[in-house]
């Protein structure tokens, strides 16, 4: 059964007896929510920066797109202070089912909501965006199709104009062999949050590649169990490649967006307060236990700043 690799990542993905249906993403893979609880303390602290800037407003919105599990808007409910949290309007927006146990506070749902007055954050929600990829050609560039079945590929036909046009501006092809993701379908989910958000920020956080410097070969992968695995469009392991954040963040700019800043996860978590510092060893013999689980707390926080991993993810921020 041949399909582009588009279709076949959203039926694997997201279809009857999808992955993400079925499973749970902690078991397969480790994000920055699960990484460490220090992650839910930096996104407070930007909401906190948020509702500032908004002006303390009644009802004041934090919406997380691809909410996986819930950990991340649990740990910041439980956290916020009274003064915040009676003003929180928790939306968790995944296509998996509810989570057993989520606060009654968080309002599940399949879409982004209309009208967001707050705070968007999307942690590796854009690599999870079915795209199509291609390979150059003598001829110019074409689709790969994919086998369900096997991952095995073959050529397919010609690109749409607007992929075509995407790839010109986004991830031109030079070589003879070389593959690109078409990240057209992510700045058309991107565009749709801004569009969505009618005031506040909204933040996305991703591995990424700029434009002057994308792989030659494509950054498609597949995980299962926590290994990385060939991605088979099977529905047994989570598929996913790498974000084209710039082509996003332009998308974000022509949906709406007033400000643009694209960073590393390393700089924006410095900023709130991320810094992997060591406690003093005064601490050790004041408080050896409190000592120890400061210790722990920065290396947690030292794992999501590492430029070699999660530090180096790509953040966009987006204000409207
Ligand atoms: C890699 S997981 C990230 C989970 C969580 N944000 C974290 O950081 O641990 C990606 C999540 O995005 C969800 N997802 C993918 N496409 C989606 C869409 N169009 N709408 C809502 N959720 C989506 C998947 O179901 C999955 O739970």
């Amino acid at each position: 059964m041949w399909h582009t690799w588009r279709a076949a990542t959203e039926r694997a993905l997201y279809g009857e007896e999808g992955f993400y249906l079925r499973e749970r993403p902690s078991g397969h893979f480790r994000t920055s929510v699960s990484a460490s609880a220090a992650f839910a303390g930096a996104v407070l602290a930007l909401l906190a920066e948020v509702d500032a800037e908004l002006g303390k407003p009644d009802v004041l919105d934090l919406v997380d797109i691809g909410a996986g599990e819930g950990v991340l808007v649990t740990q910041v409910l439980e956290w916020a202070p009274p003064a915040l949290r009676d003003r929180l309007r928790i939306t968790a927006v995944d296509l998996s089912p509810r989570p057993p146990g989520l606060s009654g506070r968080v309002r599940w749902s399949g879409e982004v909501p209309d009208g967001i007055v707050g705070l968007v954050i999307a942690n590796e929600w854009l690599d999870n965006v079915p795209l199509d990829v291609a390979e150059q050609t003598a001829e110019g560039p074409r689709l790969i199709l994919v086998d369900v079945r096997t991952g095995e590929e073959r050529l397919g036909g010609p690109l749409r104009p607007a992929d075509r046009a995407w790839l010109e501006r986004w991830w031109p092809l030079t070589r003879v062999g070389s593959r690109a993701e078409i990240g057209l379908p992510r700045d058309e989910a991107w565009a749709s949050v801004l569009v969505r958000l009618r005031r506040g920020r909204a933040i996305a956080i991703d591995y990424a590649h700029p434009v002057d410097n994308r792989p030659l070969c494509g950054t498609l992968t597949g995980y299962r169990d926590g290994a990385v695995v060939t991605p088979v469009p099977d529905g047994t392991c989570d598929i996913t490649a790498h974000v084209a954040l710039d082509a996003c963040a332009a998308a974000g700019i022509r949906a709406g967006a007033i400000s643009t800043t694209l960073s590393t996860q390393r700089a924006a978590l410095r900023e709130l307060g991320v810094t992997g510092a060591r406690p003093p060893l005064d601490l050790a013999r004041a408080d050896p236990r409190g000592y120890l689980k400061a210790l722990a707390r920065a290396s947690e926080e030292g794992e999501l700043i590492d430029p070699s991993g999660l530090g180096g993810f790509g953040w966009l921020s987006q204000k409207r």
